[in-house]
């Protein structure tokens, strides 16, 4: 039977279990217990499901409707006491680059005013179904489209029972009828309410229908001294149950694969305080880890010394000079893709003060040089524990290419990134990158040259690349 580890789990659906788990007073361990049991028997509990329901098929919903990669909510504020949570759930989801069009229903204008919601979500707000300002384009049925997702918060038992019949008699059930989008509730009513025979038969009916729920919570009423099922579920949660149905778990093609990572300098010692080191940043390394992780790799991350944070899922090991960095990188093996992207120095120090060196009579100390392990020839060459595909980067001044080649062939490694580091080019430190992949096909090499881009997508782009050839050579 195999076991689940619920730390490696993608952290849209770590968050859900959280809430999920809190909400019901149990350990998130127990809670995927209930989830299973649920889906086994076939009756999921009333909570939202993160992508049971997912945005329609092709381009993401957000890259659809917007370039810029904001996903845009249309928020239908039904007429109950719960309704000011919903203006800190404009909040929450504006906080989460969610762009958010209101909808008031009649009763709903009882308990918020338009104002604060159209003061909080930065739009109009909508309200009338026969508004001509709005229906001269249908307004009714691009509310219902140009959005992601429709939130409906606080679904009222009485929208709910509209929308599990077909009612459009007024804005927010027409957009609902005309919705082709998936559908998130918030329901929030008096307990007697929830629990009453057509409230439950309108909810049977809305999931059947595809419909997703998140809540009602267990609590005390705000409008009354009772307390059992009906409260509307906090704005954080509802953001999140509407991230997730936004922002569907990613495909990791790098799933069960290690890999191991270099980055950054090395630095060596000259003396107890002084050292030998170069102009390295770690980042074009930091942000292949981070989008090796995101491919949902197990990655290793072997770097010098630098100022940048851990990248979040990954295993960081810091080191100082080229052979701790050896030593570490040989302990982190096996793996099946290794990428060396620190700049390793090539010497050391050969007589390395015990003392800081003093100025004396005596002249300028002579530094000795000796070579350093070569990392990438080392790895490069194994028998034994090889990783299958091994990538180098060479990083040159001059004769980039050519010397790439001749790097390939003398280290014996699979592909090398080769980038141009002169001072004019701002590769040393800086944010972007122009680099060269050289692949081996025999004795030929492809050389395939990428235009100007950030660390990031240079590290995008190497990782598809490697799952692609993961993919081909599993
Ligand atoms: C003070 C007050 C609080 C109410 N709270 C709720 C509620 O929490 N949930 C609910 O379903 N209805 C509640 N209602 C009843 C709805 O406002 C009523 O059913 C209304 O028609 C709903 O309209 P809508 O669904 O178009 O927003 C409340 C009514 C009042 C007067």
């Amino acid at each position: 039977m195999a076991s689940l580890t619920i730390r490696k789990l993608d952290d849209g659906i770590k968050s859900y279990l959280r809430l999920r788990s809190a909400k019901n007073g149990r350990s998130v361990e127990e809670e995927v217990r209930v989830i299973l049991r649920e889906y086994c028997e076939g009756s999921p509990a009333p909570t939202a499901s993160p992508a049971s329901s997912p945005a329609p098929a092709g381009r993401t919903a957000i890259e659809r409707n917007n370039p810029a990669g904001q996903a845009s909510v249309t928020l239908i504020i039904g007429g109950g006491i719960a309704a000011f949570k919903s203006l800190e759930l404009i909040r929450r989801l504006k906080e989460r680059h969610v762009d958010v069009r209101c909808v008031l229903t009649k009763a709903a204008q009882q308990f918020v005013t338009p104002l604060s919601a159209s003061a909080l979500s930065h739009e109009r707000v909508y309200m009338d179904l026969f508004d001509p300002g709005s229906e001269f384009d249908a307004g009714h049925i691009r509310l219902a489209r140009e959005c992601d997702l429709i939130v409906v918060a606080p679904a009222t038992a009485d929208l709910m029972a509209k929308m599990a019949n077909g009612h459009a008699d007024d804005l927010a059930s027409a957009i609902l009828l005309a919705a082709d989008r998936p559908i998130l509730l918030a329901p929030a009513m008096n307990p007697l309410m929830w629990n009453n025979a057509a409230t439950r038969r309108n909810v049977m009916q809305l999931r059947r229908d595809g419909v997703q729920m998140i809540g009602p919570n267990a609590g005390e009423m705000a409008e009354s001294n009772e307390a059992g099922v009906g409260r509307m579920s906090e704005a954080v949660e509802i953001a999140a149950a509407a991230i997730d149905i936004l922002r569907p778990p990613r495909p990791r093609p790098l799933a069960g694969k290690r890999v191991l990572i270099t980055a950054g300098p090395t630095h060596e010692a000259i003396d107890p305080v002084r050292y030998i080191a170069n102009r390295s940043s770690g980042k074009q390394g930091f942000a292949i880890a981070a989008a090796a992780q995101a491919a949902g790799a197990d990655v290793t991350l072997v770097t010098g010394p630098v100022e940048l944070r851990d990248p979040g899922g990954v295993t960081v090991i810091r080191v100082e000079s080229a052979r701790d960095m050896l030593h570490r990188v040989e302990a982190a093996l096996p793996a099946d893709v290794a990428i060396f992207a620190a700049a390793v120095a090539d010497w050391r120090v050969a007589n390395e003060g015990e003392q800081k060196l003093k100025k004396t009579s005596a002249g300028t100390p002579q530094l000795a040089l000796v070579e350093n392990p070569d990392i990438l020839a080392t790895i490069s060459k194994l028998t034994d524990k090889r990783p299958p595909l091994v990538i180098g980067f060479a990083a040159e001044t001059e004769h980039l290419i050519d010397n790439a080649k001749a790097k390939i062939a003398r280290k014996g490694c699979d592909w090398i990134v080769a980038n141009d580091v002169s001072p004019a080019s701002g590769v040393m430190g800086g944010d972007r990158n122009t680099v060269h992949l050289l692949t081996r096909d025999g004795e030929e090499f492809n050389v395939d040259s990428w235009p100007v881009m950030t660390k990031e997508q240079v590290a995008a782009e190497l990782v598809a690349k490697i799952a692609k050839a993961v993919e081909k050579n599993p």
